[in-house]
């Protein structure tokens, strides 16, 4: 008897353990971090400063800065000022190249009377989407008509960004089931808590980790879709930042906040498979502290 209840608060405890391992533990303001530690995280809206080594609230648009870290969300750091970065696509009107998604910069473009300044890549080849002006993106180092979901395709590379091509067909971003192939983070189906394995086959998420920062997988999925699809109809560029300046954000911004309201990994709960297992440990406790009274008595 006395093994049996050591044998089962040993499994509780080990399950507890390996279960309480899957997402960052969160802080408060002024509470002491560190970078190098992924097992804590500061709440949304603050950082892990280098300097005093605590969490510090995040410095807003024209805020004083030093470094990038230190500003709200996506902006940036450039001459001491938090502002919007990287949010332009190729050939969009731009004054400085810190607007412009890497790495195209900001250099004169369709000069008449007057020179405009467009973001711009001088390469022949390309190595990103951001390189190739909507409705394009790279494939095999050449900038060609994005595929939409539905159409033919030999590589998913041909699909729009997030896509990808199987069965010859681009499919929606998070629609491949477990053991199809996957090509990115994007391709596997999150709401059935899959993701993409290093030999692009959608697995199952044992650790859970992807998920840490997502309120619920299938609303992520949800409003991901939407966005692209908001994205593709307002012909708007894939850029590094969807900051408010943003074409993404000017024509679907409610869209953009949703997914960024998501990413909250300080008010996140469990995804369904999590819960049960919780649930599996509150049982084994159970469990145990009966066998340990009735032992007792
Ligand atoms: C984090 O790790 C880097 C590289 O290992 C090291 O240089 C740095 O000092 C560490 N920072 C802290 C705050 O521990
Ligand atoms: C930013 O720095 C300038 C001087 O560099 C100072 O005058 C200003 O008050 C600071 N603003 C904030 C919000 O700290
Ligand atoms: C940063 O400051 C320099 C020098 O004052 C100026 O030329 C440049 O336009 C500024 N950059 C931005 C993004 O405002
Ligand atoms: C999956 O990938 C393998 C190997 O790359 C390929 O042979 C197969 O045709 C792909 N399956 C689909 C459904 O695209
Ligand atoms: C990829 O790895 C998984 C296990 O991690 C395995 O089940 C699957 O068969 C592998 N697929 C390929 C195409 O090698
Ligand atoms: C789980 O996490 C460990 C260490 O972080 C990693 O090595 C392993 O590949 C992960 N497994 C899955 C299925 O994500
Ligand atoms: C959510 O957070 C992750 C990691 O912090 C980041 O890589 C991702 O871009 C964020 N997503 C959005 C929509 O902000």
């Amino acid at each position: 008897m006395k093994y049996l209840i050591l044998v089962l608060l040993l499994l509780t405890i080990s399950i507890h353990f390996v279960n309480s391992k899957d997402c960052p533990r969160c802080l408060d303001i002024d509470d002491e971090c560190n970078i190098n530690d992924t097992t804590v995280t500061c709440p949304k809206g603050s950082f892990c400063s280098p300097i005093s080594q605590t969490c510090k609230i995040s410095v807003p648009e024209n805020g004083n800065c030093t470094v990038d870290l230190e500003c709200e969300n996506t902006l940036g750091c450039i001459n001491s000022t938090c502002i919007q970065t990287h949010y332009l696509g190729m050939i969009e009107l731009c004054t400085h190249d810190s607007e412009c998604t890497t790495p195209t910069l900001c250099k004169p473009y369709s000069c008449g009377q007057t020179c405009n300044k467009a973001c711009n890549y001088f390469e022949l080849t390309c190595t990103t989407n951001g390189q190739c002006q909507f409705p394009m993106v790279c494939t095999s180092g050449k900038c060609n008509t994005a595929k939409n979901d539905g159409e033919s395709c030999k590589i998913s590379s041909e699909c729009q960004p997030y896509s990808t091509c199987s069965e010859n067909i681009c499919q929606s971003p998070y629609s491949m089931d477990l053991g199809e192939n996957c090509t990115s983070d994007y391709s596997c189906d999150i709401s059935k808590n899959l993701i993409c394995s290093s030999n692009g086959t959608c697995i199952k998420d044992l650790n859970q980790t992807s998920h840490c920062g997502s309120l619920d997988p299938s609303v992520k999925k949800s409003i991901f879709c939407q966005l692209e699809k908001c994205r593709i109809l307002n012909e708007c560029q894939v850029v590094d930042h969807m900051a408010k300046k943003s074409c993404i954000y000017q024509s679907c911004g409610e869209l953009v906040d949703k997914l960024n309201g998501l990413n909250d990994t300080c008010n996140a709960t469990p995804s369904n498979s999590n819960s049960q297992s919780v649930t599996y440990v509150h049982s084994l406790l159970v469990l145990s502290l009966f066998l340990f009274i009735s032992l007792i008595i």
